[in-house]
C-alpha cells in the first residue's frame, strides 16, 4: 500500500516543476510510509524524487522502527550530536543528485528546522509548496481508510453514549471532558486523540472552540459536546447540542434552524458537489431564519489523518467534491452571552450523494 502511495507521488513530479518532495515528520509521512515520528528538536526527512528509493534522514536510535518499513528506502541515519546532521543532509542531497533542486514541502507542516538544514546542505536549493500533490492525494480515500473513519465514528459514539449519565446540573465541564475522554479509550480510541473534546455550557456554548473549564451545569443550558475518537490513525469528528431541562425558546429555534442547515446541506445533489456549494446550502437555511451574521465558520472541514485537512467546506471554494472524499458538515448559531447550537455529522461523497457515516439523532436530546 505505501509503495503504491509513494509511486503515485513520484507520478505526480512528472509535468511538475519540482524535482523533490521533501517530507518532514507529519502525518503526510504517516500516510506514505506507514512511520509514525512526532515533531521534535530532532529532524527527520523522507525526501522522494524520480529514478531512486526514497531517502529518509532520521535519528540513528531510530534505527529499528525504521529498518522495518515495507519498501525500498535508503537510510541516512545521523548520531546525536547536532553538528554531524548537516553532513548527513549533504549526503542525502548528493543521493539524488539534488545540490540545485526544486524540493516542494508541505507547507502546512514543513518547520524551519528541516528547511535550514537542507539550505546549509546547499545554498543552490529552492522551495516552493507542493500543497497540491499532498492534497490531490491525501484528499480521496480508498476502502480501507473509509473503514477505519468509520471505527473512529462508532467509538465516539459509543463513548458518548457512556458518558451521556454524566452529563447533568451540578457537574463541571471539566468533570464530563475527563469522563469523555476514559470512555473513548475504553471504546477503543487510540490514546492520540484528534483533538481535546469540547464541552461548553451554557453561555459558553456561544464560543465555537471554548475551552472546558470549571463551570458546573445547570437546568436551562445548551451544552455543545464536540469530540472524536482515533483509529488506525484516522479519526472521527462529532458534535451534538443537548438541552439540560427545558431550554428558553431563541435557543430552541436555533436549535429547529442548524438542525435543518445540516440536513439540507447533507441532502445536496450530486449536481452541486462544489465546496462553496455545500457551504451555502447550510448558510443560506440559516441565512433565512435571519441568524446569518451568527454562523461565524466555515460549514466543514475534510477528515482523515487529521483533524482539519482538505476539502475545506467553505465558501468560494471551487473544489470539487469527489466520490471518496471525506468530509464534516458542521453549521452552527452563537448568541453571545446566551448559547449556542453545532450540529456536526461526518461525510463520505459518492457518486449518488452524500453518505452521512455518523448514525446519532439529531433530535434534541434534553437531559
Ligand atoms: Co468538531
Ligand atoms: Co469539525
Amino acid at each position: 500500500m505505501h509503495k503504491k502511495r509513494i509511486e503515485k507521488l513520484i507520478q505526480q513530479l512528472d509535468n511538475s516543476h519540482i524535482d523533490l518532495i521533501a517530507i518532514n515528520a507529519s502525518q503526510s509521512l504517516t500516510y506514505f510510509t506507514g512511520l509514525h515520528f512526532h515533531v521534535s528538536e530532532r529532524p527527520t526527512i523522507l525526501l522522494v524524487g524520480k529514478g531512486k528509493a526514497p531517502a529518509f534522514i532520521f535519528p540513528e536510535f531510530e534505527y529499528e522502527k525504521v529498518n522495518n518499513a515495507a519498501f525500498d528506502i535508503t537510510l541516512f541515519a545521523y548520531p546525536e550530536n547536532p553538528s554531524t546532521w548537516r553532513n548527513i543532509f549533504k549526503k542525502a542531497l548528493r543521493y539524488f543528485k539534488g545540490y540545485q533542486s526544486m524540493i516542494g514541502v508541505e507547507p502546512t507542516a514543513m518547520r524551519f528546522l528541516e528547511i535550514n538544514l537542507l539550505q546549509l546542505a546547499s545554498s543552490k536549493i529552492r522551495f516552493t509548496s507542493a500543497a497540491h500533490i499532498f492534497r490531490n492525494l491525501r484528499m480521496i480515500k480508498d476502502n480501507e481508510e473509509i473503514s477505519s473513519i468509520r471505527q473512529a465514528i462508532q467509538i465516539a459514539q459509543n463513548a458518548l453514549e457512556n458518558t451521556i449519565p454524566f452529563i447533568k446540573a451540578g457537574t463541571t465541564e471539566q468533570e464530563v471532558v475527563n469522563e469523555l475522554v476514559i470512555n473513548l479509550l475504553r471504546n477503543g480510541s487510540e490514546p492520540e486523540l484528534p483533538f481535546a473534546p469540547i464541552i461548553a455550557s451554557g453561555p459558553n456554548s456561544s464560543n465555537p472552540h471554548a475551552v472546558p473549564g470549571s463551570r458546573k451545569l445547570r437546568e436551562g443550558d445548551l451544552i455543545v459536546v464536540d469530540w472524536g475518537a482515533r483509529k488506525d490513525g484516522y479519526i472521527s469528528d462529532i458534535t451534538r447540542t443537548f438541552a439540560l431541562g427545558s431550554v428558553d425558546d431563541e435557543l430552541m429555534t436555533i436549535y429547529g434552524t442548524v438542525k435543518k442547515a445540516n440536513e439540507t446541506a447533507r441532502r445536496i445533489s450530486p449536481s452541486n458537489f462544489i465546496s462553496e456549494k455545500i457551504d451555502f446550502a447550510a448558510r443560506d437555511v440559516i441565512q433565512e431564519a435571519g441568524y446569518g451574521d451568527f454562523f461565524t465558520h466555515r460549514t466543514g472541514h475534510g477528515i482523515g489523518l487529521e483533524a482539519h485537512e482538505e476539502p475545506y467546506i467553505t465558501a468560494e471554494n471551487p473544489t470539487e467534491i469527489k466520490s471518496g472524499m471525506t468530509f464534516t458538515i458542521e453549521p452552527g448559531i452563537y448568541l453571545s452571552g446566551k448559547g449556542g447550537v453545532r450540529i456536526e455529522d461526518d461525510i463520505v461523497a459518492s457518486d449518488d450523494g452524500l453518505i452521512t457515516l455518523t448514525s446519532l439523532d439529531r433530535e434534541l436530546r434534553i437531559l
